[in-house]
């Protein structure tokens, strides 16, 4: 295709808008679309590549109607996306992974800190004007070196967040499918155990989650879970909200049957739900595990290249489903 046309649901940051306008012409709609309106604007004939958001939802109706021939997504997740039905109506999807491993990392790391030592509680006390100088027993917090860190998923992000987590003196357990020999764990050799899932919950001071969004994940992390973790445990989340059940979070958070909880991400975004904003043992960021200035245009670049691949007709370089 000679001259292809991009819609745009959100701008990209640079470099991604002048890889795309080089390549073609460039449709960015003036507001947020709707369901509704995705799916009239992608079946409506007129763009080739639809570039997208993790807000924008395509399900079998909105890929049903499509006529685009592919979606490329602003993200390492795409379960934005159902895939199954992409394929079906054969449409390529592509994402953006690696670029965000250590952004992701340093910020589950971040979340392990700032709820441990009770950061945003100790924020808030001394703009109010509260502090009063030096105290014995000022908001103490729970310690990181020598605590147990349980992965929940052992993709590149949980890696990388075992490689941090390390470095702070705590042990590192993950739970995946199977043990991963240590030929194949790198910096990991040797330093970090397999454990099955109950065993990891029961038994981890923070259980970290590193899973995808799907069928198997979606409420992993349910009142049941939440009652097998020690009353003294944090649960950290900057993988996907579904995969908590957040209404029984806020119930184990406010009945003490975990100590706390630091979240990027939220089962309905960008709802929080009930109560949970309430919660003084609560550290909750705006789905940030990304947010750096060069891995956003990192990412830019990578989705902006994986757009005009497909609207020329050539293999991406990230397809979800080739
Ligand atoms: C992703 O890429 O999937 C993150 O959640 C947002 O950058």
């Amino acid at each position: 295709m000679s001259h292809p046309t991009f819609l745009v649901t959100t701008p990209l940051p640079d470099p991604g808008m002048q890889m795309l306008r080089a390549a073609g012409d460039v449709v960015v709609p003036d507001r947020e679309l709707t369901a509704e309106e995705l799916t009239a604007v992608c079946s409506s004939g007129s763009h080739d590549v639809v570039v997208a958001q993790l807000i924008n939802i395509f399900d079998e109706t909105t890929l049903a109607a499509a006529t685009v021939r592919g979606i490329s997504n602003y993200a390492v997740g795409y379960d934005n996306v159902d895939v199954a039905a992409a394929t079906n109506h054969g449409i390529l999807v592509c994402n953006t992974p690696g670029v965000l491993t250590a952004a992701t990392a340093d910020l589950a790391m971040l979340l392990i800190l700032a709820t441990a030592r009770r950061c945003v509680e100790a924020d808030a006390y001394l703009r109010s004007g509260r502090f009063r100088g030096w105290r014995p027993e000022l908001l103490l917090g729970a310690d990181i070196t020598g605590a147990s860190l349980g992965l929940v998923g052992f993709g590149r992000i949980a890696r990388a967040t075992a490689e941090r987590a390390l470095g702070f003196g705590m042990t590192v357990r993950y739970t995946a499918r199977r043990a991963v020999p240590d030929d194949d764990l790198g910096p990991l050799a040797g330093r970090v155990q397999h454990a099955e899932f109950d065993e990891l919950v029961r038994t981890s001071d923070f259980l970290s989650l590193h899973v995808p969004l799907n069928a198997d994940t979606h409420h992993l992390i349910d009142a049941d879970v939440l009652r097998a973790m020690k009353p003294t445990a944090y649960l950290i989340n900057t993988a996907r909200g579904p995969v908590v059940n957040e209404q029984a979070l806020v119930a184990a958070l406010r009945d003490g049957q975990i100590a706390g909880a630091g979240l990027d991400v939220y089962e309905h975004e960008p709802d929080v739900a009930d109560g949970l904003a309430d919660l003084a043992n609560t550290t909750l960021l705006p789905h940030l595990g990304s947010a750096t200035r060069s891995v956003r245009a990192t990412m830019a670049r990578r989705c902006a290249a994986n757009a005009i691949a497909m609207a020329r007709g050539e293999m991406p370089e990230h397809p979800v489903n080739p």
